[in-house]
């Protein structure tokens, strides 16, 4: 048995002794309890658990000890930092949880608080429909015309060929605020049934050639429904002109139909009667959700068009020489076409608008997520 190595500096080792690893353990641990945050726990590891920390320095001197010594010391420096290391790590859990509890209190936001103190409103979805198929003539040179809605019978029915017992006429069809057969003869006063009558009142005040868009408001005595109204809207073409064919109005509305629903569209006409024009004719767009891909296929039925492929849009027609004749244009020198559809109707098929209600109750929860075109 060899004798105990004494050879060693006690000046070097004071660190080691158990005393002083404990002190140093309990500072550590003291610093890391009484860190409130976790720039002040950081602070606490360099000063405790780092490099230059007196636990990491007595760990180096533990090289200077003679053989037999270094394992105790060894031991006990390792168990005073291994407590180091893990009062560390539970406090900075601690202190991160704490922070993370705190930023989910600061940082929450109140969804319920109101966001829009002064609402911005919408625009009617009929208004920016009217003006936006409005704007597709008038980028082709096309002025608009208005006319009133408390119309003159003459305008609404006589100037348009219709003749004294045509069923419009009747008082279960139209709104009439004077007449309709006056005692003194007087024309009538109705409320226009039709953007119609705005066809004639140009033609009397422009000499043609006449490229007119009329867009407008017109009634009709029908309940108010689903798919009814008595107050809605129109929108009215007409263009006189030398030479004007059918061929243009086909062209017009296939054009019209490109600029509203894409190129890939185009229109049908259909033969049908209206007294101002001849010929008649009914007018029909492609379905612009399945573009006719729906016709004679079970496999792709359209909800927009019940598979017909296409949707009714309005009637369209040559003006009948007798309007130009009412209307003081000479029907020998000029001609002229003319088409008329309802607003409400597009509405609801473009937007899968389902119940005409919804646009006359004036609620901004239908009007809103129309947005703020303009
Ligand atoms: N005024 C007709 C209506 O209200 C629609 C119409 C048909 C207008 C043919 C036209 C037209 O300009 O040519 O039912």
């Amino acid at each position: 048995m060899s004798a105990p190595n004494k050879s060693y500096d006690p000046v070097e080792v004071e660190a080691l002794k158990p005393e002083n690893i404990e002190r140093m353990r309990d500072e550590a641990l003291a610093a890391f309890a009484a860190a409130d945050s976790l720039e002040a726990l950081q602070e606490a590891k360099t000063a405790h658990a780092g490099g230059t920390s007196p636990l990491a320095l007595a760990n180096r001197e533990i090289g200077a000890l003679p053989p037999q010594a270094k394992a105790e010391a060894g031991k006990r420096v390792g168990q005073a930092r291994g407590a180091v290391n893990k009062a560390l790590a539970a406090r900075q859990a601690e202190l991160e949880a704490e922070r993370d509890a705190r930023v989910l209190v600061e940082e929450s936001v109140d969804v319920t608080l109101p966001h829009d103190r002064v609402p911005a409103g919408a625009r009617h979805p009929l208004t920016t429909m009217m003006e936006r198929v409005a704007d597709v003539f008038v980028s082709m040179g096309y002025e608009i015309a208005e006319g009133p809605e408390v119309e003159a019978e003459w305008f609404n029915f006589d100037a348009l060929n219709f003749g004294p017992d045509h069923p419009a006429r009747q008082m279960q069809d139209t709104f009439f605020v004077n007449g309709p057969e006056s005692a003194k003869g007087e024309s009538g006063v109705v409320l226009r049934t039709h953007t119609s009558p705005v066809q004639a009142r140009a033609l009397l005040d422009r000499e043609p050639p006449v490229y007119v868009v009329c867009p407008g408001r017109v009634y009709r005595t029908d309940e108010l429904d689903a798919t009814h109204t008595p107050v809605f809207h129109q929108i009215e073409l007409l263009a006189v002109d030398e030479g004007l064919t059918m061929a243009d109005l086909k062209g017009t509305l296939d054009h019209m139909v490109r600029a509203l629903f894409g190129a890939d569209m185009k229109t049908r006409l259909r033969p049908n009667f209206f007294p101002f024009t001849e010929p008649s004719a009914e007018m029909d767009m492609l379905c612009y959700v399945c573009k006719g891909e729906s016709i004679g296929n079970p496999d792709r039925p359209c909800r927009t068009c019940s598979s017909e492929g296409w949707i009714e849009l309005g009637g369209c027609g040559m003006v009948n020489p007798r309007v130009l004749t009412a209307c003081g244009v000479d029907p020998e020198k000029y001609s002229g076409f003319a088409f008329g559809f309802g607003i409400e109707r597009m509405l609801m098929f473009r937007h899968n608008v389902e119940d005409m209600r919804d646009m006359v109750e004036g609620d901004v929860r239908f009007t809103r997520p129309f947005g703020m075109e303009i």
